[in-house]
């Protein structure tokens, strides 16, 4: 090999690369126009994007800041490049109550107004695009199982069922609390997982996150929102942390995308 040949093998192994994952990925995403619905085919007008502002955009940066997305991914990938899609609760759910099957690929607008798109660097962790879904469908599970063990009935004398805001009425302060399940998770993953609430996670690696929270004085009955309560204090979340709860319940990627952009073969339109 002459030291010619050396450096240009060097440049294009270096070269490549920087053009395939930089350049070309930067200059087809930094100005993106937003898509819009067209009447005819999705009946609305309005812009495809994520709706994000406020304490959950706080929360991102939070996410970004306490390096979440080393280990888990927000990204639903296409078909060609593994099965994420056919994974339950990862690109949607295959039937979901209200809106049928709503399991999809990612697309760069769910990242809008997010200072960084938290795509994520490895998945030792779980995908957590969808992860407000997946903790909604918790939500339901565990409300329902807690109104049987307290001999509510779901199924009422007609045989139609209650609804979720009458099961939760039902059950009081019993009910899941979503904010309070994230913040244990995010004390200590060791002892709240989201698979297996209640029981033991002694594996798992996520990470234990003590700076979220702070200790003060207990009086009373103390907050409902603590984390730990011994000795006359408890251990309640700050701001950050609250920011960044709020953004992992609003983690839903499985909105309806415009009908232009969808690259089924069997497209569906609006209603159909
Ligand atoms: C060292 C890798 C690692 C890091 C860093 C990490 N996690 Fe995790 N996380 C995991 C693993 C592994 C699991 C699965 C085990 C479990 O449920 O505890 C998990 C589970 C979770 C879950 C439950 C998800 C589900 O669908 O079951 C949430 C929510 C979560 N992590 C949030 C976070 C947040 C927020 C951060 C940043 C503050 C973070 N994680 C940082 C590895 C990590």
């Amino acid at each position: 090999m002459t030291v010619k040949t050396f450096f240009y093998g060097l440049i294009a192994s270096f070269g490549v690369p920087w053009l395939v994952m930089l350049v070309v990925p930067y200059g087809s995403m930094r100005s993106m126009e937003p898509v819009r619905y067209d009447e005819i085919n999705d009946e609305r007008t309005d812009l495809f994007q994520a709706k994000r502002s406020g304490r959950t955009s706080n929360g991102s940066l939070v996410y970004a800041q306490e390096g979440c997305a080393m280990c888990h991914s927000q990204v639903t990938r296409p078909s060609y490049a593994g099965v994420d899609v056919f994974r339950e609760g990862q690109g949607g759910t295959k039937s979901h109550p209200e809106r049928g099957d709503t399991r999809r690929i990612t697309h760069a607008w769910d990242f809008e107004r997010e200072d960084r798109a938290h795509i994520g660097e490895a998945r030792i962790g779980p995908d957590l695009g969808n992860f407000g879904n997946r903790l909604a469908a918790l939500e339901v599970s565990e409300n329902e199982a807690t109104a049987v063990a307290m001999g509510v009935k779901i199924v009422k004398e007609d045989k139609s069922r209650l609804t979720q805001k009458e099961i939760i009425a039902a059950l009081g302060d019993k009910a899941f609390d979503k904010e309070l399940y994230l913040y244990k998770h995010l004390y200590n993953p060791r002892e709240e997982g989201l698979n297996d609430p209640g029981d033991e996670n002694a594996w798992s690696v996520c990470q234990s996150n003590p700076q979220f929270f702070k200790k003060v004085g207990n009086f009373g009955q103390g907050a409902a929102t603590a984390v730990d309560v011994k000795d006359g204090q408890q251990v309640v979340a700050n701001d950050r942390c609250k920011s960044l709860v709020n953004y992992l319940i609003n983690l839903k990627k499985d909105g309806a995308v415009p009908y232009a952009m969808q690259y089924a073969k069997n497209k569906k339109k609006a209603g159909k």
